[in-house]
């Protein structure tokens, strides 16, 4: 039986080292999984994961999401020369003022996050709607579904690929391709990072976050579930746990009680720091 061929973006570590390493080493050896990555002097993390038992379901290829010819060159490379299951997974993260960030800096969110997820599709959908039968599954945000103070460019993109998504699944149902958009919040570790140069408020909603950071197995796990759904839906939560916040959103559409309720947990234990 022909294998799944699976094609993932950002597999050097996280989420997407995770499901490639999860996927290849099923024991029912369904899936042929195209672990790509910006950048394969990376490779060795993922490799290691593997080991050196699952040489016919795993193959590494480069390909960033930014670059046009890297998407077709890792494109060319697909020995089945179809990809059934697409995961938009590569994203980069954005925090601090908006005022401090530079165009320069702003655009490479955007390549990244909004066009980068663009580019994959538009490398692989023309294949599925030809075959009318194809999946795409794209890793998304808390940050896409609700404005966060000191992210405000990465939420603007996450928020766009939201939107790419639910207006992509309404037109897909007419070729059987299926298109899942799956938030994460907040991933352990993240809240590790160099915070020296960022307003205590800033720190204040990452420590928030890091209070339901979620392990990177049990996203992979609702990665999983949708990969093997019968009919995936649109919209699928890998926590649960903010959830309230953004349903705050919908109770009062004018916005006034999220709002009020976000800045009272950011900005109450730091009253009388930088405004
Ligand atoms: N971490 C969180 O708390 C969190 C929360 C919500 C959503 N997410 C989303 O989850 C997804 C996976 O992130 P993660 O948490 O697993 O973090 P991660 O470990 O930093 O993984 C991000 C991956 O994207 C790759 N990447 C960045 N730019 C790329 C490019 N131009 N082309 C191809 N790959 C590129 C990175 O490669 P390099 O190693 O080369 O940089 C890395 O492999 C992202 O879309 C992120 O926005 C993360």
């Amino acid at each position: 039986m022909d294998k799944t061929v699976v094609l993932i973006t950002g597999c050097s570590s996280g989420i997407g080292l995770r499901l490639a390493v999860h996927l290849a080493s099923d024991p029912s050896k369904t899936f042929k999984v195209y672990a790509t990555m910006r950048n394969l002097a990376k490779k060795r993390r993922l490799m290691d994961c593997v080991k050196d038992v699952h040489p016919d379901t795993m193959d590494i290829l480069q390909m960033d999401v930014t670059d046009q010819l890297s998407v077709l060159n890792a494109k060319e490379k697909i020995e089945e020369k179809r990809v059934d299951i697409l995961v938009c997974n590569a994203g980069v993260g954005l925090m601090g003022p908006l005022e401090a960030q530079s165009y320069e800096t702003m655009t490479r969110i955007f390549d990244v996050n909004l066009f980068g997820t663009i580019r994959s599709i538009q490398a692989f959908l023309p294949g599925m709607k030809a075959r009318r039968s194809g999946r795409i599954l794209v890793t998304g945000s808390l940050g896409g579904l609700q404005g966060l103070p000191f992210n405000e460019v990465y939420c603007a993109s996450k928020f766009a690929v939201e939107g790419v998504c639910e207006s992509l699944a309404i037109l897909l149902q007419q070729f059987n391709v299926q298109i899942a958009h799956l938030t994460t919040v907040f991933l352990c570790g993240a809240g590790e990072k160099d915070v020296s140069e960022l307003p205590l408020s800033a720190i204040t909603l990452i420590y928030y976050y890091n209070d339901a950071a979620q392990d990177t197995a049990d996203i992979v796990k609702v990665f999983l579930d949708v990969i093997r759904a019968d009919s995936p839906a649109l919209r699928y939560y890998t926590s649960t746990a903010l959830m309230p916040l953004s349903t705050l959103k919908l109770a009062l559409q004018d916005g006034s009680q999220y709002v009020r309720t976000m800045s009272k947990i950011i900005f109450s234990a730091n009253q009388t720091e930088d405004a």
